[in-house]
């Protein structure tokens, strides 16, 4: 699949709490780039299956509730919101509730192939926003969304660092955990994608992140326009 040249896509990946969303905001900041977290789909569509009593265990009623939702987008400065059914999700996603089931709802083939499609469609939204880049980030941006971008990142942390900037946000979380689900299934598992530059941020701060990315985004931008 071939990305357009018009627009940069930049892909992060990473673990649970490794810093990726803050890492592609700032970068969304820094270079006028559309962010989308991918990571807020699945939480958001575990939120509306949890609200419609719909299980994971029972796949074929996901789908059937699957079918009754529509997806669509609303660009609110660099961000890049899913809406469902014309609604913007809330807190409630960030629940302990959904932290639990997320990854048993990321795991059905119907729900990635339903946001494979959504998260694709992206690029269309960047670029009628006049965007020039795009950064996502995930678990399978850079493997299975978008495996031709030419900049992936993959962002690792120490597990114990990790839950240390989960508790500072507040929030309950089991982390390896997710790690562990979202690494060990079928479909689209969290894996380091061949050619993806591989950043430890355990001693970083989000700054050094940051501008270790934007380096690599500069250079990028510098070649394409000499050529
Ligand atoms: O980034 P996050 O912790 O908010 O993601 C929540 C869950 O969503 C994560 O545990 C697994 C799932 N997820 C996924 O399977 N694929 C993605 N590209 C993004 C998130």
């Amino acid at each position: 699949m071939a990305s357009p040249t018009r627009l940069l896509i930049v892909a992060i990946d990473g673990g649970a709490a490794s810093g990726k969303s803050s890492t592609a905001r700032a970068l969304a900041a820094r270079f006028n780039f559309m962010q989308v977290e991918t990571g807020f789909h699945y939480r958001a569509i575990t939120a509306e299956m949890l609200r419609l009593g719909v299980r994971s265990d029972d796949p074929s009623h996901s789908q059937r509730a699957l079918h009754e939702l529509s997806l669509e987008t609303r660009v609110e400065g660099q961000a890049a919101w899913l809406e469902i059914n014309g609604r913007r999700p809330g807190d409630e996603i960030r629940s302990p509730e959904v932290n639990a089931a997320v990854s048993h709802f990321a795991a059905l083939p119907a729900v990635r192939a339903r946001l494979l499609t959504y998260q694709r469609s992206q690029v269309d939204v960047a670029l009628a926003h006049g965007f020039r880049g795009l950064v996502m980030e995930g678990r399978d941006i850079g493997s299975v969304i978008f495996p031709d971008a030419p900049l992936r990142f993959f962002l690792h942390a120490d597990p114990t660092e990790r839950a240390r900037r989960r508790a500072q946000e507040g929030q309950t979380d089991s982390i390896t955990e997710r790690d562990r689900l979202d690494s060990s299934r079928k479909t689209a598992p969290l894996t380091i994608p061949e050619g993806a530059i591989a950043i430890d941020s355990t001693y970083l701060t989000l700054n050094e992140v940051v501008n270790h990315v934007a380096k690599q985004v500069e250079q990028h931008l510098r070649q394409s326009s000499a050529s």
